[in-house]
């Protein structure tokens, strides 16, 4: 069987651990990366492929170019551009450097690793790159969690463009967003939130983005209820969309 190689960055948890131990049962030799190393030994030490582990704090940049350095002689099959992380509250009152990390981790590092490993996959032409938005990104803003959402945006908007410019030029490279609802993760506990909806496992998130990837889908939500949300959106006048989007926002802060 010819050896693939899966890239995926924020694997020390969630979605990102999730989408290792599918694609190591896949046969997937894999590249894993998160600020977390005993974390990564210990998934390291679980699956029966080839893992390399690279620690990184995707917040700075020069991690991000010294990552990319790290892979540049490695021929990547999927990449899974997971890593993020959300705040919660008030923007007047949410703390600034924690959302400039964040912006760095959501926006910035996953724009850098997405070029770098396109432009080599472009070279092949072919590829798999899975851009982990959410469905937060799907909406016109999200009061009470708003830089986190205008992050998402940000990822959502630029997959679109790129899908349909490598669609445009007959490109076999696949590039695409998962937009998740609540997924049952460490998520909550970074952005010091509950949720207001029930969370979907990991397991099931991680299954739908990959029946999602197979169909070519540039937007995958998974879940029927987020589905049905999606398109409940499309058809409320938006300041109503934002009065509801922000009573859920609050009750997960429980104010
Ligand atoms: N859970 C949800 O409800 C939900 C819904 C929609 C979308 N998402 C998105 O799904 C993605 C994965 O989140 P999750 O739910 O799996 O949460 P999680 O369990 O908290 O995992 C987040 C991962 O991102 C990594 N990460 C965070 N900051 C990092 C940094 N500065 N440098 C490098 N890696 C960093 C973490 O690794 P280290 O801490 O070890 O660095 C961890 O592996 C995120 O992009 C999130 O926005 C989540």
């Amino acid at each position: 069987m010819k050896k693939r190689t899966a890239l995926i960055t924020g694997a020390s948890s969630g979605i990102g651990m999730e989408f290792a131990r599918v694609l190591a049962k896949k046969g997937y030799s894999l590249i894993l990366t998160a600020r977390r190393k005993d974390r990564l030994e210990k998934l390291k030490n679980e699956l029966q492929v080839p893992c390399t582990i690279i620690v990184a704090d995707l917040s700075k940049e020069s991690d991000c170019f010294e990552l990319c350095q790290q892979i540049s002689d490695k021929k990547i099959d999927i990449f899974i551009n997971n890593a993020g992380f959300g705040t919660c509250g008030e923007f007047v009152e949410t703390n600034l450097k924690k959302e400039i990390d964040m912006i760095n981790v959501n926006i910035k590092a996953m724009h850098i690793l997405l070029k770098r490993v396109l432009l080599k996959m472009e070279q092949r032409d072919r590829g798999i790159i899975l851009n982990v938005a959410s469905s937060a990104g799907l909406l016109p803003a999200g009061p009470y969690m708003a830089t986190y959402y205008a992050t998402k945006s940000y990822v959502v908007s630029l997959t679109k463009a790129i899908s349909e410019e490598l669609k445009e030029n007959g490109s076999d490279v696949y590039v695409g967003a998962l937009c998740p609802g609540p997924v049952d993760t460490e998520f909550n506990d970074m952005a010091d939130v509950i949720f207001a909806l029930k969370g979907i496992s990991p397991k099931y998130c991680v299954r739908e983005a990959i029946m999602g990837i197979k169909k070519r889908k540039t937007i995958i939500v998974p879940s029927l209820k987020m589905k049905l949300a999606v398109v409940g959106q499309k058809v409320l006048p938006e300041n109503m969309l934002l009065k509801i989007v922000a009573k859920q926002q609050r009750k997960k802060t429980n104010r």
